[in-house]
């Protein structure tokens, strides 16, 4: 199971993923959870604190690692065949809800393209975590529609597309799947979440209808989650939250959808 979770800034891309990872490992998976956000975030959300969350350093900025990797001793030239199985087992966190977690960093242009050092380990990493081992993968992309159907987040099994009720992020939603279905991307999905009543479900559902995408869920709106966030708590260790219900729903749905 790999699903990547993509959409506008700021529609709740980091607590899906993070519910979906804690999901998966309830169910029994091994899973890794990667932070491909320049303002990483999701370690917050997997139950680190604030400070485990500051300490992580991400792949790309990891400058003895990326060096190891790709130096030849030539100026301009750089290794491009090295091991990442190691990186995985040295660098990812272990995280209080039973989630593995990986920070990349700024992946510039995850298709062709740029070849510098940093982006060359983190495409290798990225293709080894999401093509060749066969844990659960969640991805939680960076906002907007930069990364999709390039690179390494074409080849997951499902992509999520989260939006809330505004109109602006359901166009993303729609750029994004556009431009996923274009790539070749199968398996789509519209989650709409922080919804308060049927008006905004009905603008989500007849969007969703009008402009061909696959509404999978709704997931409601609920001050629970805002609390704990303002508290620097996760949400997602708390099961009477709603929101956090649906969003383990959605592991089910998935699970049943790409088995
Ligand atoms: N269902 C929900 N109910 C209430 N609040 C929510 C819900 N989903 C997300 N939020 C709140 O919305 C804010 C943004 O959520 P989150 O960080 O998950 O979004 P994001 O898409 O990852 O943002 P970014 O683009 O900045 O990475 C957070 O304060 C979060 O608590
Ligand atoms: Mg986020």
């Amino acid at each position: 199971m790999k699903v990547a979770v993509s959409g506008k800034g700021g529609v709740g891309k980091t607590l899906i993923a993070g519910g979906l990872a804690r999901g998966f490992v309830e169910r029994g998976l091994k899973t890794m959870a990667i932070d491909a956000d320049s303002s990483p975030n999701l370690g917050l959300t997997l139950g680190l604190s604030t400070e485990e969350t500051r300490k992580i350093v991400p792949i790309s900025e990891n400058k003895q690692l990326v060096e190891s990797k790709t130096s030849t001793g030539y100026s301009g030239v750089y290794n491009l065949n090295f091991t990442v199985d190691d990186i995985v087992k040295q660098y990812s966190v272990a995280t209080p809800l039973g989630v593995n977690l990986i920070v990349m960093g700024t992946v510039q242009s995850m298709g062709a393209g740029c070849m510098c050092a940093p982006n060359a380990v983190i495409r290798a990493l990225l293709r080894h975590l999401v093509v060749e081992r066969d844990e659960a993968v969640v991805l939680d992309l960076e906002a907007g529609v930069e990364h999709i159907g390039r690179g390494t987040a074409r080849q997951v099994d499902a992509l999520l597309i989260v939006a809330d009720s505004n109109l602006k992020s359901l166009e993303i939603a729609k750029h994004i799947h556009d431009m996923a279905q274009a790539a070749g991307m199968k398996q789509l999905y519209l989650v709409g979440n922080r919804v308060m009543n049927d008006t905004q479900k009905k603008a989500i559902q007849s969007f969703a209808d009008k402009n061909g995408l696959t509404l999978l869920a709704f997931v409601p709106f609920d001050q629970k989650v805002i609390e704990a966030d303002m508290l620097g708590e996760t949400p997602l260790k708390n099961k009477d939250i709603a929101a956090v219900k649906t969003i383990d729903n959605i592991c089910e749905l998935l699970l049943k959808k790409t088995a």
